[in-house]
């Protein structure tokens, strides 16, 4: 994530490009002009100001450019059920929900033609002090979430910068700063109101469909439209944390000090980090870093201390209040103003390979040289997150009853890989997907040679939040047949499978 980068220029350029033409199809027309009815005057097409914000607030830049026939901005879940039923009467109309807009796959929460049901109005949170749960509304951001649970000495396992949308986020599964304490974000949900695919409003929770609960916990928009998730909440305090920025000279020291942090972090699960690995414009490397301890002051011994120790060009780490960090740490990123692109890929902690992590982005450094040397790009970069993920968090999915991923107790150490760009030019958005593709099928070949000689449990599931739309996201999940039945049991007409985007079974 390089956390720069605004230019007007781009702004103006976006505008320009997404001045196309989208004249809808008979039956979307239709679609729209009934939900007009069935959601009197929730409806809002182009030319309106809703419809001009709103479709252009997403993370990416390039998915301005998508321009849904009619946007449905929904208030209630009674109005999410009657939208669903409108939609199920045109079953050549294709559609798609939003909540945050941050994944920046295209036709995710994104749409050309057909309908968007966008969550902007569907947002709140509020907390039960007596039984220990906040529900919360899929709209907004995890700044608004943190923010309105500060009070009761509380928080929830989310969101890592506070700008991020929260829906897509609880959906996807989630990792954060928590998740070595209680594990992905999605396993301190315990309770889904949800639209199904015949416009219903259920409640799904483990006592009464404990397979579909499970599902829910990582299978993104397949199982239904929330419209409200009921989540166990954890006691917070100040916290300490921050970014520190390093130039390229303190690569080998940094990544010493990560491959001992990863195994270690059990043993300290309030400790948390984002490695950044930064290639920048003309091949320039650096490292920010996102530090995180659970409590007013970091310890002083131990791995986490080490990385601590090594000098630092600029530092934001301080001790502050959780709501404080995350407002901070998604402060520079909210400049960003790009075409992002997203793809992951899990790999494990090998105790013999220290190696691995300078390999892996020394590999993409030079397969990006015929994008980022030229002069042209100056404002892209491109990163690859190292994302700790210790088997400790496969322990607490567990213990809270198991999510999508297919995490458990007995899981190896891993890392999750976020390869990630920003660019400026449409043209330049399929160079971009093909080097970070090229990235990972590197990788496909030289994972299991790193780890030859290892007779653990390798199960190296993706993260469906940092993955690239071509991904096949659901098919690395350890019980992928079974969830594919089970969905297509609860949407025997594929209505979210074929019709309303993003990753499928
Ligand atoms: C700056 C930045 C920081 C990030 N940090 C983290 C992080 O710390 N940890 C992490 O795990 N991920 C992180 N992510 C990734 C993030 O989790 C995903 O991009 C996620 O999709 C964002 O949620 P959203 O509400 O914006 O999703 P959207 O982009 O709105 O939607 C994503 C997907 O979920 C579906 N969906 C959304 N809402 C609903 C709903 N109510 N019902 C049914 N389906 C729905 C959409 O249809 C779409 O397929 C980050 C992303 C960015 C850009
Ligand atoms: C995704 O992976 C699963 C499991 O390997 C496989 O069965 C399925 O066909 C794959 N789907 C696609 C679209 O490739």
């Amino acid at each position: 994530m390089l956390l720069k980068g605004v230019t007007a220029a781009l702004a103006l350029w976006a505008a320009a490009a997404m001045a196309g033409d989208s004249s809808p199809s008979g039956a979307t027309k239709k679609a729209c002009k009934k939900l007009e009815t069935a959601v009197p005057g929730l409806v809002s097409y182009p030319l309106a100001l809703d419809y001009h914000v709103e479709t252009k607030s997403y993370w990416s830049t390039a998915l301005w450019e998508l321009k849904p026939s009619c946007l449905v901005l929904p208030r209630s879940a009674e109005d999410v059920a009657a939208a669903v039923r409108v939609l199920k009467g045109f079953s050549d109309v294709q559609f798609a929900v939003k909540s945050g807009g941050h994944d920046p796959n295209p036709r995710h929460a994104s749409i050309e033609g057909g309908v968007l049901i966008s969550m902007k109005d569907l947002s709140g949170t509020t907390y039960d002090e007596d039984k220990g749960l906040a529900y919360v509304k899929p709209g907004g951001e995890w700044n608004d979430v943190v923010g309105a649970l500060e009070p009761y000495g509380v928080t929830l396992v989310g969101g890592r910068l506070g700008l991020v949308g929260v829906g897509g986020y609880l959906l996807q599964g989630g990792i954060s700063f928590l998740s070595s304490q209680y594990g992905l974000a999605a396993d301190s949900i315990v309770g889904w109101e949800t639209v199904t695919a015949d416009g219903e409003i259920v409640y799904v929770d483990a006592e009464k469909d404990k397979e579909l609960a499970v599902a829910m916990r990582g299978s993104g928009s397949q199982f239904g439209i929330v419209t409200q998730f009921t989540i166990k909440a954890h006691p917070i305090g100040k916290v300490w944390g921050g970014t520190r920025l390093y130039a390229e000279d303190k690569g080998d020291e940094l990544y010493a000090a990560l491959h001992e942090f990863v195994p270690a972090n059990a043993d300290d699960p309030k400790e948390a980090i984002i490695f950044t690995d930064v290639i920048a414009a003309g091949g320039l490397r650096l490292y920010l870093l996102f530090f995180f301890y659970d409590g007013p002051e970091p310890p002083t011994t131990g791995p986490f201390a080490k990385f601590l120790e090594i000098d630092s060009t600029v530092s934001t780490t301080k001790t502050q209040s959780y709501a404080e960090l995350l407002k901070s740490n998604g402060q520079s990123a909210e400049l960003l103003n790009a075409r992002v692109s997203f793809r992951t890929f899990t790999i494990p902690h090998v105790p013999s390979a220290p190696h691995m992590y300078a390999e892996i982005t020394d590999k993409f450094s030079s397969l990006l040289e015929k994008f980022l040397l030229n002069p042209l790009r100056l404002t892209s970069q491109c990163s690859v997150d190292f994302q700790p993920f210790p088997g400790i968090i496969g322990k607490h999915s567990e213990a809270a009853g198991g999510n999508a991923m297919g995490i458990s107790g007995d899981d190896p150490d891993r890392i999750l890989l976020e390869i990630q760009c920003s660019w400026a030019s449409r043209f330049d958005d399929e160079l971009v997907y093909g080097i970070s593709e090229e990235l990972t099928e590197w990788l496909e070949v030289k994972v299991p040679e790193w780890t030859r000689g290892q007779h653990e449990d390798l199960y190296l599931p993706f993260l469906m939040n940092d993955a690239a739309g071509s991904q096949n996201v659901t098919g690395t999940y350890r019980d992928y047949a079974k969830f594919k039945a089970l969905q297509e049991e609860a949407d025997p007409d594929g209505f979210f499978r074929l019709r309303g985007g993003g990753y499928t079974y």
